[in-house]
Parts: structure tokens; C-alpha cells; sequence
């Protein structure tokens, strides 16, 4: 697996079967604890990755690990045509329920790691919350770039470990305890809900997230850390050099 050396195999997915079907099972009440236990975050976030994206109304956009297609209601009115991918059939099923009435969305079931698409197909890939799920992180991001076009964006968002001690001790506090508890009594998956933050809470972030990006290929534009470093967006460019896409500083909220 070609992951940063700090990770641990322990902590990470090793097989996309089992992911599916943990996903299978937690479609149907996904959206709601999302909601919970983000306390309504998720939606500031993923507005803000959306707004990052260079603005055209004439090119297409993969929303790979979309789930049930949170970014696309925000994608679908700044892209002509959406590729909604993932592979569980059953958040798809959620997110084509969801969003019947966007008419620009497609949706196709697709492991990020061997993506059915010709190559450079892309103006822009987002990513919300999918990358850590794979059993290999970088193998993805490949996937991602080989599907972009040439000067093409990628946006990601991944949680993260925040820096700050006490801050880092009341959220680790929150996802080891709070987030399995209110999970599981909703949802009924509790190991579920006790996988998601254990992946979070050993997954590259920051600068070590750049690498994996750039191990790949990509073209790092700019790294903002969410809410002291509990998530961060990634944005990246397919080339090499300078950038017109993005403004490159990096920035704190
Ligand atoms: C935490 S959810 C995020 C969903 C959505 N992007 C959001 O922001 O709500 C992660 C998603 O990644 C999908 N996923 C996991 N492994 C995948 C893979 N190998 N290929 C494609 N999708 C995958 C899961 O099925 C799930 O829908």
C-alpha cells in the first residue's frame, strides 16, 4: 500500500468490499447523522470547497465518493454536466432519490481506485470526505489526476488532527465517544460510526496530505484548515508550474 510511512495499516481500510458494505448499511440514516453529528457544519464546508472551484458554467465535474451526492446541488449549478461516483449502490440510491430533480447529474457506480473513465475527461474532480476511505489513498488521487484535464482543479476535503492540545482533547473526546454513541443508536452500525473518526484521527492531513497529492501528481495550489484543523481543503491543479486557477496562499479559519 503506498501510503505516508506515519500511517498505520491498523488504522486504515484494506478492502473496498467491506467499505461498500459498510456504506450499504448506513445509507439510509447518512444524511441525517451528517447533519447531527457535524451540527450542521458539513453544509458550510461543502459550500466553501464548491466556491473554490475555478467559475464556469461549461465544463464537467466528478464528484467521486459523493455518496449521496452532497456537493451536487452546489456543483449542478456551476457545471454543465456532474458525474456523481461511488461505490455504494445504495448511497447512490439515497442521492438519486435525493436530488431527482437535478437534471445535469449522473450517476455511476465506480471504485475510486480503478475509475471506468478515458483519460483527461474531467475540468475538475471534488472529493468530500472519500480519500481516506481507500484502501489506497494515493492510488486514488492518481486516479483523480489521470481523469482531469490538463490545467484541470481538483477539491478535497478530508478531516484532519487539529494542532492546538486542548482543542485536539475535546474533539478527539467527541469522535471516540459521543460520534459512536449517537451513530449507533441511530443508525444501528455503531463499530461503523467507531471506524469513521479512528480513520480520521490517523489520516495525513495538512502537509502530509500535500504529499500524497503531489506523490500523485498533483500540483498543490492551496491548503485551508477547517475549524482549527478538525478538516482541511485541498485544492490542486494538473500541472506543473504556475497557477491561474487558484490563488495560492495558504489560509486559517
Ligand atoms: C464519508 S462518505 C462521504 C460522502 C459524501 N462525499 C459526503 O460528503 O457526504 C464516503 C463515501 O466514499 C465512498 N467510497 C468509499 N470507498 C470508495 C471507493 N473505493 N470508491 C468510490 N467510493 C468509495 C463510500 O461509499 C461513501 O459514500
Amino acid at each position: 500500500m503506498n501510503v505516508s510511512p506515519a500511517l498505520s495499516p491498523l488504522d486504515r481500510p484494506t478492502n473496498s468490499g467491506e467499505v461498500r458494505e459498510m456504506f450499504n448499511q448506513l445509507a439510509p440514516t447518512y444524511d441525517l447523522l451528517n447533519t447531527v453529528l457535524s451540527m450542521g457544519l458539513h453544509k458550510v464546508w461543502e459550500q466553501r470547497l464548491v466556491d473554490a472551484l475555478p467559475l464556469t458554467k461549461t465544463d464537467r465535474c466528478l464528484d467521486l465518493c459523493t455518496g449521496t451526492g452532497a456537493l451536487v446541488p452546489r456543483l449542478a449549478k456551476r457545471f454543465q454536466k456532474i458525474i456523481g461516483a461511488d461505490i455504494s449502490p445504495e448511497m447512490l440510491a439515497v442521492g438519486k432519490r435525493r436530488w431527482s430533480t437535478i437534471t445535469n447529474c449522473e450517476w455511476v457506480e465506480a471504485d475510486a481506485q480503478a475509475l471506468p473513465f478515458e483519460a483527461d475527461t474531467f475540468d475538475a474532480v471534488t472529493v468530500a470526505y472519500g480519500v481516506r476511505n481507500l484502501p489506497d489513498p494515493e492510488r486514488g488521487l492518481q486516479e483523480m489526476w489521470r481523469v482531469t484535464r490538463e490545467g484541470g482543479a481538483l477539491a478535497a476535503l478530508e478531516f484532519g488532527q487539529p494542532r492546538n492540545r486542548l482543542w485536539r482533547a475535546i474533539f478527539s473526546l467527541y469522535s471516540s465517544v459521543i460520534i459512536p454513541r449517537i451513530g449507533g443508536l441511530v443508525s444501528g452500525q455503531r463499530s461503523a460510526y467507531r471506524y469513521l473518526p479512528k480513520t480520521s484521527a490517523s489520516f495525513p492531513c495538512g502537509a502530509a496530505f500535500e504529499e500524497l497529492m503531489r506523490r500523485a501528481g498533483w500540483s498543490v495550489e492551496r491548503t485551508i484548515s477547517l475549524c482549527g484543523g478538525v478538516a482541511f481543503m485541498y485544492l490542486g491543479r494538473k500541472v506543473s508550474g504556475s497557477s491561474d486557477c487558484f490563488d495560492a496562499r495558504r489560509q486559517e479559519s
